[in-house]
């Protein structure tokens, strides 16, 4: 079926200038942009999108990297399009990650992994309605 999902571009991407490569992997892969905006994040702001990680032990880290930065937000459309965004970022850790995916070509490390993508239908909605107003959303 036809699924919306949010994706990050994070600040260690941002920062080299991969916005555009890559879109380009998810428009290559049948992902269309149907909302995108640019922003930088307070840590509080970061801290509430990661909070089902607030007991992790790297969620200072995290949360002090997504306010390092410009991030860029964005939704994604298509078939399958949470399975499918997951496959072409690739495993969260760039060591584990397969060649070609976002992950294995541009992440510095498993942190710095340069893009976020939801994992499932409610927190892709959850995700998606952090960031973004319906009237945002052009399909
Ligand atoms: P993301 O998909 O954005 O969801 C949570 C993030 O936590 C994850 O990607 C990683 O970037 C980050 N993360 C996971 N494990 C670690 C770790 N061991 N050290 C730092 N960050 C981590």
């Amino acid at each position: 079926a036809t699924q919306r999902t949010l994706s990050l571009i994070k600040p260690d991407a941002t920062r080299r200038n991969l916005t555009g490569k890559i879109n380009a992997k998810f428009e290559d892969a049948g992902l269309r942009i149907v909302a995108q905006k640019r922003l930088h994040l307070t840590k509080a702001q970061a801290g509430e999108f990661y909070k089902v990680h607030a007991e992790r032990p790297f969620y200072d880290e995290l949360t002090t990297f997504m306010a390092s930065g410009p991030i860029v937000a964005q939704v994604l459309e298509g078939e399958d399009a949470i399975a499918k965004n997951r496959e072409v970022m690739g495993a969260t850790n760039p060591a584990d990650a397969e060649a070609g995916t976002i992950r294995a070509e541009f992440a510095e490390s498993v942190g710095e992994n340069s893009v976020h993508g939801s994992d499932a239908p409610e927190t892709a909605k959850e995700e998606i309605a952090y960031f973004f107003a319906g009237l945002e959303l052009v399909g």
